[in-house]
């Protein structure tokens, strides 16, 4: 009998254990020892810049990057797309920053420039680009827009480690980039994520808000004789266990890449006689982007050939997922005001999204498995 194929199995290199045994001889455990900063070095590498902060999740590094604008903000307001995870939104609505969300573009499921312009006005202070499976939308176009507006640019590149457009890494385009190592991810320490910060003053008080609110970097420098209260923070770096993980996890960013570009490739090839024939969509990598190929996704024609297929492969013990619920639908996104007539382009889209298995344990014969019993369902329809 055919074994199940999970939608994600946790990547895992066989080099974590060793790495943990090492925290024990450190005997530090409770974070920014010499694995986070190994940590910091390596995604420094990867990303090809400083400044980075390491984190417990992306959740945290999008709530610090709040905290550090929140009184740049003051009562202005922050674009971000509304087909994304609760945590975006969370970060802004807990500083009490006014949300306003704005539609996707189209099938690669990011922000819609054309709909973000019709939405700036003299209250806009940022707007969060969140990039999406394995895509990175207009980030080009969104960074010259937020530039010549001075607008803050957020990257939520949670999905995108490792990513690159033009040879620039997802993340690094604007003053702020969040990144996940949660296990969904490519790379992961079960829970993680790290923060990019361009600016130096920027990152000066991201770090007292990474550590608590405190200036206990300055201390650790030598620069200070003690640490005090500075800035409203929290408990935001992860511990010496997660941080060995995800070290070791990091040495491994090239070949993770280059195994689900296979996978991806097989989905693309196998699948693509259905986009042809009209019976299923799913959009087409742009030859400058350099994917970190995070997920594969197809749209169905509408939300109930969605549920009938996600049926159909369960039946088949494939398991697939939705992408997200839309922000502005969800019960929260109403109390704050929002309804779900106002974004269209989203709704119509975001019902159709069937995310289909993608891991590293995955083999080339599940994937072609998981494409047969899809063209199954489509011969019987
Ligand atoms: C766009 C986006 N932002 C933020 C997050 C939260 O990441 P974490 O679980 O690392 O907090 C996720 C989770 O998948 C996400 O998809």
């Amino acid at each position: 009998m055919k074994n199940k194929i999970n939608f994600n199995e946790p990547y895992i290199t066989g080099n974590e254990l060793e790495n943990i045994k090492r925290v024990f001889k450190e005997n530090k455990f409770y974070g920014d020892g010499v694995f986070t900063k190994n940590c910091h070095q390596k995604i420094t590498e990867i990303l090809g810049k400083k400044n980075i902060l390491l984190t417990d999740s992306c959740s945290s590094a999008l709530d610090i990057v709040a905290l550090c604008i929140r009184d740049e903000i003051g009562s202005g307001e922050v674009i971000m797309p509304s087909y994304t995870f609760p945590s975006t939104a969370n970060a802004f609505a807990k500083v009490g920053i006014k949300i306003v969300f704005a539609e996707i573009q189209n099938t690669n499921m990011t922000i819609s420039i054309e709909d973000v312009l019709k939405r700036i006005n003299r209250n806009t202070r940022a707007i969060v680009m969140v990039h999406y499976g394995s895509f990175l939308g207009d980030i080009l176009k969104l960074k010259e827009i937020c530039s010549k507006k001075k607008i803050i640019l957020i990257e939520d590149a949670a999905q995108a480690f490792g990513s690159k457009l033009n040879g620039h890494s997802a993340g690094t385009f604007g003053d702020f980039g969040c990144f996940s190592f949660h296990e969904t991810k490519n790379l992961h320490a079960g829970l993680s994520g790290a923060l990019y910060i361009k600016k130096n003053n920027y990152f000066k008080k991201c770090q007292m808000i990474w550590e608590r609110g405190t200036n206990r970097q300055e201390l650790l420098k030598g620069l200070t004789d003690k640490y005090t209260w500075r800035e409203i923070g929290g408990s935001y770096y992860p511990s010496e266990l997660q941080a060995s993980f995800l070290d070791s996890q990091l040495n491994f960013v090239r070949e993770n890449i280059s195994y689900r570009k296979k996978l991806y490739e097989k989905y693309n090839e196998f699948l693509r006689d259905l986009k042809t024939d009209g019976k299923l969509y799913f959009p087409d990598l742009p030859a400058e982007l350099s994917s970190n190929y995070h997920s594969f996704y197809i749209l169905t024609k509408n939300s109930h050939q969605n549920l009938l297929l996600r049926n159909f492969l369960e039946e088949r013990k494939i398991s697939s997922y939705i992408g997200y619920i839309p922000l502005h639908s969800s019960p929260m996104g109403s109390r704050l005001g929002n309804f779900k007539k106002d974004l269209p382009i989203t709704n119509k889209y975001s019902e159709r999204v069937v995310r289909l298995p993608f891991h590293n344990n995955m083999k080339l014969k599940d994937v072609k498995y998981v494409c047969s019993v899809i063209e199954e369902f489509y011969d019987g329809i």
